[in-house]
């Protein structure tokens, strides 16, 4: 079996639901001539309206987080229960604007894959360095201390719903994508660390998508990489015109 090509698109905090609902109305006749898979990742009060616009089509709708409890006291948190109860089968974890924002940590971004996964969603996890992390040459350090902790007592069966999206801080948002060489370098990086925790099979059939800047201009570029098997998106996949020549290129 060969690895899935996935292009998810991250909304962030864009669009209200009858937006959100349109916007994949439109979204859906490229997304269903795409050879890739396709996720749209969407803000929680949207999620309703997103699975019902996206039937019958080949898009997945994905939270951009997930909490590790079923229930309880978490003020402002949805737990993968209640994800699964709405038809959402994806969920982000880790992603950097947690981590910079939110004090997400390496331990919490373990607690909510390992809970996403326990019910049953496909975890987009996130890794990536800062600018500050690749001047001083330790990209390489802290992608493996993110992925071993966020990967900590995951088993190898419940890691086959994992996908990893290497995001470089300093690419997103900023327009500075990472070349098509440094995406894939990592992207190997990341392979073999994979294969260091589940063994080669395991490496060769994950999806790792590089995430970053990516655009209707670049994207060709970066998805030519054999160890970019997609892309995590989030302002071009706002641009259906821009999202539909992400998904022609993948
Ligand atoms: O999750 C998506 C990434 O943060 C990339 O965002 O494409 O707007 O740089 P961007």
């Amino acid at each position: 079996m060969s690895r899935k090509t996935v292009i998810a698109g991250n909304w962030k905090m864009n669009k209200t639901p009858d937006e959100a609902a349109a916007l994949i109305n439109e979204m859906k006749p490229a997304a269903d001539k795409a050879a890739c898979d396709v996720v749209l990742c969407v803000p929680y009060v949207d999620l309703p309206a997103a699975v019902e616009a996206a039937k019958g089509s080949k898009i997945s709708i994905g939270a951009e987080n997930v909490h590790w409890e079923e229930s309880g006291a978490f003020t402002g948190e949805i737990s993968a229960p209640m994800l699964n109860a709405l038809g959402v089968q994806y969920a982000i974890v880790g992603h950097s604007e947690r981590r910079q924002y939110f004090g997400e940590t390496n331990e919490t971004v373990n607690k909510r894959t390992a809970a996403a996964l326990a019910h049953g969603l496909t975890v987009l996890l996130c890794v990536g360095e800062t600018l500050e992390e690749r001047e001083k040459g330790i990209t390489f350090d802290v992608i493996a201390i993110q992925l071993k902790v966020a990967l900590a007592g995951i088993s190898a069966e419940a890691f086959k719903n994992v996908i990893i999206a290497y995001e470089p801080v300093w690419a997103i948002g900023t327009g500075k994508t990472a070349t098509a060489e440094q995406a894939n370098e990592v992207n190997k990086f990341i392979r073999d660390t994979v294969a260091a925790l589940y063994g080669k099979e395991a490496a060769e059939e994950t999806t790792v998508q590089y995430g970053g800047s990516m655009n209707a201009k670049n994207a060709a570029e970066l998805l030519a990489k054999p160890d970019v098997d997609g892309g995590l998106i989030g302002g071009a996949s706002l641009k259906p015109a821009d999202f539909a020549v992400i998904l022609e290129a993948a």
